[in-house]
């Protein structure tokens, strides 16, 4: 969607739109005067977030002494109004609470998880979705969510990587923006807007293993190139708050991070929105062996930069005895409360602190149901196609639908869906009994969940089988098997599935593998078996729909991995853009062809995996369509810059078959030669474009010292001179280079 279309869009959502931007000036100063006539009591109560539990005499006891400044987890608009009038009617101040919830993928509608909306590479959709999600979720008092996630994520372990946009900075940051300017809207104080949380700041992903809250080791180089990229972005698109995270870079727990959370995210980037800290997360800098008691986590908080504690309770119960002491300063209270009454300034609760309760509870409006199944359709991806798909109507009648995930309204809706009402996911099962009629769709699960090991069904999922013309097999993982610690150490597909589709195999027919799942998953073998396979990150509310019309072919698919698919679950972590080594595979020779008694050095000692060999199974980038895709070579307009230079790469891409399909062209670059070595390729940029049959479009992309530079020390970066590769291509494994050089300034006038 265009900008204008989009505000178009913005306008006909906003339905109660009768705010108007306060100026920051004078939210200053209204900010400055209610904290001049605050008791320390009535600041600490402002730094407490708690979760919510319904209209309960504590609650409002604790509300009207101004001990709250923010709920989480309340969902009810008429408790949401009940609560909110205790602090705004019955509290000394009056001032009002926040209403935070994880509203991650949707609040009711629910849209792909935030790793199948980066398949879609569509920004558009990101966004649309986010202000679906923000219309529906305001509607009950629900003004801040916590999202986007913009955690890199290179390993397939770790179970949030659902929650993530992939492994790539670039990526991330562009959807991470997309999803703030959704939720937040041009006007963060309309009543349909909500505050945007960048989480979880910072390096989370990176834990070690893939296991969830492990430590993290990450050299500052890394750090600023690759993890902190997407969280200035959205620094810079002005998400309202932020989140920092549970882990501990190189041993300091993020909530006691003053160089991360101050140094530089306010220092450097300017950052002036409000942090929170994660659930529990000051509470627990006492297990991470980072503060000896509650009272020290508190001042460490405190004087990192924490503005918000989510329900650690270390403020409420220490923050008085420390300025009471002189450890922590009074005027520090000050700044975080200052950033915590701006945001509810910034939001319009003082003006407008109720749901209206007229317009309560707007939810599945047709038109974001429309909009939750063509982000399926754009997010799914074909990965593997001999031919079997689009289904050929006027041979496939009778049509096998298999599988644990073929039906599962609870699950296809995946993880971190704390309001899903299931009865509303329409299934695969479903949309194809709708669209090819009930006595044409044989359905027979073969397997009640998808952990399921007992193989009683299989005879009747075989006979559905034999009894059809393709075979359509439904697999993947439940919901509960990624998400907020649920990481996993094998990641081939779970139970007796494996086993089943090999049963299905043997009968003869056709047989189609669509995966949904929360990661990607080790499905080499699968793969090999299946005539077509089609992965489906846990694609919510209009899974079932968006299958069909792509199945069928009434939709083409789009999708491309944002993350790169490995052979086997212990080339984790898997990633696109690693570094070269000094001896890059080549000359693979597998396990199984090494002569026995060979020689130590018979198999060429370059980097791979005996088993797995090197590389992903499908790319970084990868997707197929039911129309192909060529792409001329890469022209530039010039092949030597000075650092400070910028240039521009064009290339034209053609839709060489026979139906309009939509392609994601990607912009690569290599830097070949460093003082700090640099990866094999990253990437800088990217278009999605449709286009008809024949039809030829020339994209244009300009590199900037922005795409060349990296970090050196600290905050500082460089664009070395040397040679340069850039790609215009399908994807991260494939293209033709065209090379530049970046040249000192000198050299460059001599030339
Ligand atoms: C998660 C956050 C989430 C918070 C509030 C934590 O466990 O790490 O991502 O926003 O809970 O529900």
């Amino acid at each position: 969607m265009n900008k204008r279309l989009f505000s178009a869009f913005l306008s006909a959502c906003c339905l109660a739109s009768v705010s108007a931007v306060m100026p920051d000036a004078e939210i200053d100063s209204r900010v400055s005067d209610l904290l001049g006539r605050m008791t320390l009591d009535e600041k600490i109560g402002q730094l407490n977030q708690l979760s919510g539990y319904g209209y309960a005499p504590d609650m409002v006891g604790r509300i009207r002494s101004g001990a709250v400044g923010s709920l989480l987890n309340e969902t009810d608009p008429e408790v949401v109004n009940q609560l909110q009038r205790e602090a705004v009617e019955n509290s000394r101040l009056g001032i009002p609470l926040i209403f935070a919830r994880d509203v991650i993928h949707g609040f009711k509608t629910i849209f792909p998880i935030p790793l199948g909306q980066a398949a879609s590479w569509n920004p558009d959709i990101v966004r649309e979705g986010a202000r679906i999600a923000a219309d529906e979720a305001s509607s009950v008092g629900i003004r801040w969510t916590f999202s986007p996630m913009v955690d890199i994520s290179r390993d397939a372990r770790w179970g949030r990587i659902a929650e993530s946009f992939g492994e790539d900075p670039v990526l991330s940051a562009k959807l991470g923006v997309a999803m703030v300017e959704g939720y937040q809207g041009d006007d963060l104080a309309s009543p349909n807007a909500m505050a945007a949380c960048a989480k979880h700041f910072a390096g989370y992903g990176a834990s070690e293993s893939g296991k969830d809250y492990n430590t993290t080791w990450i050299p500052e180089t890394l750090l600023r190139d690759v993890y902190l990229r997407p969280f200035k972005e959205l620094v810079k698109a002005g998400s309202a708050t932020f989140m920092c995270s549970f882990n501990d870079i190189n041993g300091v727990p993020s909530s006691g991070n003053r160089v991360l959370l101050e140094d530089i995210l306010r220092g450097e980037w300017g950052y002036d929105g409000m942090m929170v800290s994660d659930w529990g997360s000051i509470e627990q800098m006492i297990p991470h062996g980072y503060s000896a008691d509650l009272r020290q986590a508190a001042s460490q908080a405190v004087n990192a930069g924490v503005d918000m504690d989510m329900e650690s309770h270390a403020y409420t119960g220490h923050l008085r005895h420390l300025v009471e002491s002189g450890e922590v300063s009074e005027a520090r209270v000050d700044s975080l409360v200052r950033n915590v009454l701006t945001l509810k300034y910034r939001l319009g609760l003082f003006e407008n602190p109720y749901v209206d309760m007229a317009s309560s509870r707007r939810f599945y409006a047709p038109s974001s149901l429309d909009a939750a199944r063509r982000a399926v359709e754009e997010s799914a991806i074909l990965l593997k196609n001999t031919g079997t798909l689009p289904l050929n109507n006027s041979k496939v009648k009778k049509i096998a639908v298999i599988g644990p995930m073929a039906d599962a309204q609870h699950d296809q809706a995946g993880t971190w869906v704390f309001d899903l009402e299931k009865e509303r996911s329409v299934t695969p099962l479903t949309a194809l009994q709708q669209m090819y009629g009930k006595e044409n769709v044989i359905y027979a699960p073969g397997l009640e969940h998808t952990r399921d090991l007992d193989t009683k069904g299989f005879a009747n999922a075989v006979k559905a089988a034999r009894k059809a013309d393709v075979v359509l097999f439904f697999a993947g993982e439940e919901a509960v098997l990624s998400g907020e610690a649920h990481c996993r150490a094998d990641l081939s597909l779970p139970g007796a599935q494996s086993r089943l589709l090999a049963e299905l195999k043997n009968v003869g027919k056709p047989v189609v593998m669509i995966v949904q799942a929360g990661r990607q998953l080790a499905i080499m073998p699968e793969s090999e078996m299946a005539d077509a396979v089609v992965y489906c990150f846990h694609g919510g509310t209009m899974t079932g729909p968006a299958l069909a019309n792509l199945l069928s072919g009434e939709a083409n698919f789009s999708g491309r991995c944002p993350v790169s698919f490995p052979r086997m679950s212990g080339q984790e972590p898997l990633y696109y853009n690693h570094k070269n080594t000094g001896r890059p595979a080549s000359g693979i020779t597998l396990i199984n062809d090494i002569e026995t008694e060979a020689g130590q050095t018979s198999t060429g000692c370059t980097s791979y995996f005996l088993d797995a060999g090197d590389g992903a199974f499908y790319p970084f980038g990868y997707g197929l369509s039911y129309t192909t895709f060529e792409y001329g070579e890469p022209v530039l307009s010039a092949t030597s810059i000075a650092p400070d230079g910028s240039l521009k790469v064009s290339c034209t891409v053609t839709n060489t078959g026979n139906r309009e399909g939509a392609e994601v062209a990607q912009l690569y670059i290599r830097d070949h030669v460093a003082s700090l070595v640099r990866p094999v390729r990253e990437l800088r940029d990217f278009a999605k474009i449709t286009l008809k049959p024949g039809e030829s479009r020339t994209l244009e992309f300009t590199i900037t010292p922005a795409d060349l530079e990296f970090h050196v020390n600290g905050a500082q970066t460089v664009v070395e001179p040397g040679e340069f590769s850039v790609w215009i291509a399908p994807n991260a494994a494939e293209g033709t280079p065209a090379k530049f050089t970046v040249v000192k300034p000198n050299d460059l006038a001599a030339k």
